[in-house]
């Protein structure tokens, strides 16, 4: 099927000074950004130098306080190259500046597409659009992957295929400290993945000329197990802090980590899975690149039996993130933010 033309955010819009009524929320669901908080320290900052080490049991304990506390962390001294974060952010951008008959080239809006450009959320299940478009590739493994990502801009595939292989490095890292955060086999949660998956979407966030009136991406939590968040300097990550959402400031070269859903169940409610939303400014085109650590479809995935016992019976039944997914993506998160609620006991 052909591409529908002027699909995307960026074309449809491009000096607009109105937004279109497609993207505008009804009043009782505007991002209220009066209201938002605006703090430097809106979630913990965990210096990772020493986890292999010297400080591993006192990094344990931060990674542990920050899931319970606030499911959403950054982190630095992580290993992971400033080039090879700088060029991923670099080349995401070129992309995006490509014509459109450039980018449309994978534009599709089948979500079991393993690449694809596509606008919005989820533009076959929801009736707003959002201001937002986004390069989505499963990354894991590379090697199945890789030649289907775009040869355009030439050195793409090279640096996300080097950024990838590192982050991938990183979260089985941060995979570990969470299993040990729980009391379980550092292991634990790597084996409960199977064979992994790991997907990563390219946010673009185009200026917007009435940013009060629509949201980059609405209020949800993410269906994989830990994502990794990197974003270029321009602000708007929100993150719900009881009850009230909080601003979060980018720091350069740094990683923000949040629990999806896959870790709620694992961890049998002990970490919740976070409501975050992205929302737009009126003068910056803005980039983010979620990693999304995931499961392999046929994963089994279930409350770890270490977690329960009578005071904690298993909140959730076992399923595949395959069924998990497929709900995800035709069904969408509910105005909770998520479809975990189908799956409980
Ligand atoms: C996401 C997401 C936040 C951002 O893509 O799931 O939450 O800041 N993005 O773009
Ligand atoms: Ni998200």
């Amino acid at each position: 099927m052909a591409a529908p033309k002027s699909a995307l955010t960026s074309d449809l819009v491009y000096g607009a000074t109105h937004v279109p009524s497609q993207y505008v929320r009804p009043e009782h669901d505007r991002p209220n950004l009066g209201q938002v908080i605006q703090s430097d320290i809106s979630i913990p900052l965990i210096d990772l130098q020493g986890f292999d080490g010297s400080r591993h049991s006192e990094i344990i304990k931060q990674i542990g306080l920050a899931c319970q506390e606030s499911g959403f962390f950054q982190v630095k001294n992580h290993g992971i190259d400033e080039a090879v974060i700088d060029n991923m952010l670099a080349v995401a951008k070129e992309f995006f500046h490509l014509p459109e008959s450039e980018r449309m080239k994978v534009y599709s809006e089948d979500p079991y597409r393993t690449i694809r450009l596509s606008t919005s959320f989820n533009v076959r299940a929801e009736e707003i659009a959002s201001w937002r478009d986004y390069l989505r590739l499963h990354c894991h493994p590379l090697e199945d992957y890789i030649h289907e990502w775009p040869a355009n801009p030439p050195s793409f595939r090279e640096d996300v295929g080097e950024y990838c292989k590192e982050v991938r490095g990183l979260a089985v890292r941060l995979l570990h400290g969470i299993s040990e955060s729980l009391g379980l086999e550092e292991h634990y949660i790597n084996k409960a993945l199977a064979k992994h998956g790991q997907h990563m979407a390219i946010n673009y966030y185009p200026p917007c000329p009435q940013p009060e009136l629509t949201y980059g991406l609405p209020g949800h939590a993410d269906p994989n197990v830990v994502t990794l968040l990197l974003q270029d300097d321009v602000e708007g990550l929100q993150v719900l802090k009881g009850g009230k959402w909080v601003a979060v400031k980018p720091i350069p070269h740094t990683f923000i980590v949040n629990l999806g859903d896959q870790i709620q169940v694992i961890s049998n409610d002990r970490y919740k899975s976070v409501l975050h939303r992205a929302v737009v400014n009126s003068n910056k085109e803005r980039i983010s690149i979620p990693t999304f650590y995931c499961p392999s479809y046929d994963a089994v995935i279930e409350p770890a039996p270490k977690l329960v016992d009578d005071d904690h019976p298993a909140v959730y039944r076992s399923f595949t993130y395959g069924e998990f997914y497929g709900n995800f993506w035709d069904k969408g998160p509910n105005k909770n933010g998520t479809c975990l609620g189908i799956f409980k006991n």
